[in-house]
């Protein structure tokens, strides 16, 4: 068994998930053949515990590192921090210099705190809004964390997030007093969305949606949902944390022309070293005055002292060109191997964000992917985040391993359907979605 196996099969016994999160966790990919771990991540390459390298074409990251892992410039100035002490008694000046630098960035704003998960930046989010507007609903369209304030939307509806994130998480440990506090839509459904206001517009806080995720706006729809949410006195959140800094330099709503009233971020701004910011206009940041908002290591400054440096290389690279131009490659590259070997596929997803599914057995045609992929020496399994580390060199590698993958998935296909490639795996099937593990 492969060290890192043997480490998994530890943390399991240990943990309960065996991992801190749940798209990290190897039942995702392809069962006991992933790598679980690396020791060393560089540019768009990875190390695992048993001596292999890799090329990343997964999420390089979790979509955190757009700059690539462990950016020279970057680490400089964390490790810069970290020798001047990165935590002390007194306030760290970079967070002031981070805080003009986003309001620079994005000039409808004129106030920003920061916090250092996306998770922790969205549910101060919604306090703010709550504590601005004094009323509890909130109309959620995205993934937006773990916690309770986004998890009691299943409460009421058993499955509120099915077709919005992920279908079958359980709202257990949350509360049964929320129950009615969040509500949700899909992505440019404007009935439901106008269903919603109807319901509960003089007691909706807010919307908080991803602007944009993996498909593009209709026409009218951000507007629309905008001027509804500001017609009944709620306020417009929109979380660009994984679509900001990758679509366009700051926020997407930058180039989809409607504003929030707030944006969080988080991921790509550190490129891999935490921190979130909120950023919203004076009005809408009202409530945080009223709030407890308050945390430790939200004042510590490695956070904003590598946010500073990644901002400053992610715009004078403009690192969200270089990533489309990849993306653009990926997607031209999947469609062509697909029509020459006569695997069906659906391919969708934005430049910047591109994705690979398969049309016949889904899950066990994309864990045969997985696997003979990691035999060519790519981390692959449909969803691709492209960083500034890729280049046309390794797209050219990546293009010929994926000819390879495909002719084996038809021939296996071919030969006998889905038992054929269910034994072609040689491991278990990869799961969707979240399931309990172990216990
Ligand atoms: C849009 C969006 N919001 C919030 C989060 C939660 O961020 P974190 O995992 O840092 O808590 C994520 C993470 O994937 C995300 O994609």
């Amino acid at each position: 068994m492969s060290i890192s196996q043997a480490t998994y099969n530890r943390a399991k016994q240990i943990m309960p998930g065996g991992v801190q999160l749940l798209s990290k966790r190897p039942e995702m990919f392809a069962p006991e053949q992933w790598p679980n771990y690396a020791v060393k991540g560089k540019g768009c390459k990875l190390w695992d515990m048993d001596g292999k390298s890799y090329y990343d074409m997964t999420t390089n990251g979790i979509g955190a590192c757009l700059l690539g892992y462990a950016d020279p410039d970057v680490s400089k100035a964390a490790i810069k921090r970290i020798k001047n002490g990165c935590m002390t008694s007194l306030n760290a000046p970079e967070e002031v210099q981070l805080a003009d630098k986003l309001l620079e960035i994005h000039p409808w704003a004129e106030s920003v705190r920061f916090a250092r998960t996306g998770g922790e930046t969205c549910a101060i989010a919604v306090r703010i809004a709550r504590a601005t507007t004094g009323r509890d609903v909130i109309a959620i369209c995205g993934y937006h964390g773990w916690a309770d304030w986004y998890l009691a939307c299943n409460l009421s509806e058993g499955d509120a997030l099915d077709g919005i994130h992920l279908a079958g998480l359980q709202p257990a440990g949350v509360p049964s007093g929320l129950r009615g506090s969040a509500v949700t839509f899909h992505y440019n459904n404007v009935e439901e969305f106008d269903a919603l206001i109807a319901q509960y517009g003089d007691r909706l806080a807010g919307v908080i949606m991803e602007p944009l995720r993996s498909t593009m706006p209709n026409e009218g729809f951000l507007e629309h949902v905008r001027d509804e949410v500001h017609r009944v006195g709620g306020l417009l959140i929109y979380d660009e944390i994984s679509i900001g800094w990758r679509f366009t330099f700051g926020g997407s709503h930058k180039v989809l022309g409607v504003q929030p009233d707030i944006a969080t971020f988080a991921k790509a701004m550190g490129n891999g070293h935490p921190i979130g910011a909120i950023v919203g206009t004076k009005a809408a940041m009202d409530g945080a005055q009223q709030s407890f908002i308050s945390s430790t290591y939200w004042t510590e400054a490695v956070g904003p002292a590598a946010a500073l440096a990644t901002i400053d290389k992610m715009e004078k690279t403009r690192v969200w060109e270089h990533a489309a131009a990849m993306g653009d490659i990926a997607l031209k590259d999947w469609a062509e191997a697909a029509e020459r070997h006569g695997v069906n596929v659906h391919i969708d997803g934005v430049s910047c964000l591109p994705h690979l599914g398969f049309t016949d057995f889904p899950l066990e045609t994309k864990t045969l992917y997985t696997a003979l992929m990691l035999k060519e020496g790519f981390l692959a399994q449909g969803g691709f985040y492209p960083t500034l580390a890729h280049n046309e060199k390794i797209m050219a590698k990546h293009r010929e391993a994926n000819d390879k993958v495909f002719a084996k998935i038809a021939e296996t296909i071919k030969k006998g359907g889905k038992e054929a490639v269910i034994e072609a795996i040689g491991g278990p099937v990869c799961q969707s979605g979240f399931q309990r593990l172990n216990g």
